[in-house]
């Protein structure tokens, strides 16, 4: 307690920080269950298909070892980050050191979560989007730092605009997270913009942190591209990933910070008085997953855009003007007029049985729409695109 009245401003964060949005919602969802009520969920961006068999084989025969129970180094094995690079190398072109450029993450949730508590000060500016993923923010506040919001907007293809950041702000901004394919806007960045952001970000001495779980989920021809492809990103920038999204393995808590190798160094730092590492055999299958063929994943995004085409098809033939994303697990689903989008998402959960997240869950920007995910099979998302119809024809 001492520790703490000490800190006012620590107390004063943890009085306003709610509980994240989805721990919130499952326990609703569980009230509404023992009144009967039957939800479908399609709000949250947790992939329902599972990892290739071979990646849990790996797991499964590294986990019967009996060496290999006990606690890693933070920077795992060599091979782990030498997947890293490999993965990089076949999918961006990009070239890694993985001696000192890849830290192992605990997913990309917990490397945004510490970065910001290790190299935001008092006095620092945060530039975030908005819509933002929430750990931004989040991030930001509870290290103390200022945000201050950039929104995307539809006319500037939903990228921040630099050009509209004042000068005095660019000069006190430490940081600029950019996440490309956006959740959960679905929207994507050309490699111009990565090049403009590394002017920027030199110019005014500034961290880049692109955030990219997503980059592997696409449904076009054009492969989103990776910050690192830049000349240079690396004095600037690093970038963080996760197999979450791109391999089925959200559960598993698995990832890598990349890039500017004195910041992964103070990351680090921080990292090993925050936790202990891997277990060894999920590193171990990481790695394997990350040599997979990329067939395997072309035909796991097949699956997802016949799901994404579903709820377009749906959500059209209701007259909502939606655009149908390229890339990302997610659609933003504009609402009626008159509705909130907290009040629509509660009122289509009660009353449809179909759970979907507000809008403002990602920020003031937000408003007036709500993320739909795709993470569940064709007949069930059919089914609840059918409640929803229904639904959405009585307002
Ligand atoms: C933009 C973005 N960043 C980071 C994360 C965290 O993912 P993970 O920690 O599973 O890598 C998510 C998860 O939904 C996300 O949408």
């Amino acid at each position: 307690m001492s520790l703490y009245s000490t800190n006012g401003r620590y107390l004063k964060i943890m009085a306003i920080i709610k509980k994240h949005f989805f721990a919130q919602l499952d326990e609703t969802i569980a009230t509404l269950k023992t009144e009967g009520v039957e939800v479908i969920r399609l709000d949250i961006g947790s992939p329902d298909l599972p990892p290739h068999p071979s990646v849990i084989e790996t797991l499964a025969r590294a986990s019967a070892r009996g060496d290999s129970h006990g606690y890693q180094s933070h920077l795992g094995p060599l091979s782990y980050r030498e997947a890293w690079t490999g993965m990089y190398k076949r999918v961006f072109n990009v070239d890694l050191d993985p001696a000192t450029e890849i830290v192992p993450l605990l997913g990309t949730k917990e490397g945004i979560y510490h970065l910001s508590q290790a190299v935001i000060k008092a006095s620092n500016v945060v530039l975030i989007p908005n819509p933002y993923y929430p750990t931004y923010l989040r991030g930001t506040e509870l290290a103390g730092g200022t945000p201050y919001f950039m929104p995307l907007l539809a006319e500037n293809g939903y990228l921040p605009n630099l050009d509209a950041i004042p000068a005095e702000i660019a000069d006190k901004a430490k940081l600029i997270w950019v996440n490309y394919p956006n959740n959960p806007l679905g929207a994507t960045a050309p490699l111009s913009f990565y090049e403009k952001l590394v002017r920027f970000a030199k110019k005014y001495n500034i961290l880049i942190c692109s955030d990219i779980p997503y980059a592997q989920v696409y449904f076009g021809e054009d492969a989103p591209p990776s910050i690192m492809q830049v000349e240079g990103a690396k004095d600037v920038a690093i970038e963080f990933n996760s197999l979450s999204k791109s391999h089925n393995m959200a559960g598993w808590r698995i990832g890598a910070a990349v890039g500017n190798s004195a910041v992964l160094n103070t990351l680090l730092k921080l990292k090993t008085n925050a936790d202990s590492g891997h277990f060894g055999p999920i590193l171990e299958a990481a790695s394997h997953a990350m040599g997979l063929e990329s067939s395997w994943i072309q035909e796991r995004n097949d699956i997802y855009s016949e799901r994404r085409d579903i709820i377009i098809e749906s959500l059209r033939s209701l007259g909502v003007d939606v655009a149908s994303p390229q890339a990302s697990l997610y659609i933003w689903c504009p609402i009626p007029e008159g509705w909130t989008s907290e009040k629509f998402a509660l009122a289509m959960l009660k009353e449809a049985g179909v759970s979907v997240a507000p809008g403002t869950v990602f920020g003031s920007k937000g408003e007036g729409f709500v993320r739909i995910s795709i993470t569940q099979p064709k007949e069930i998302i059919a089914e609840a695109m059918d409640k929803l119809s229904k639904w959405w024809k009585t307002l």
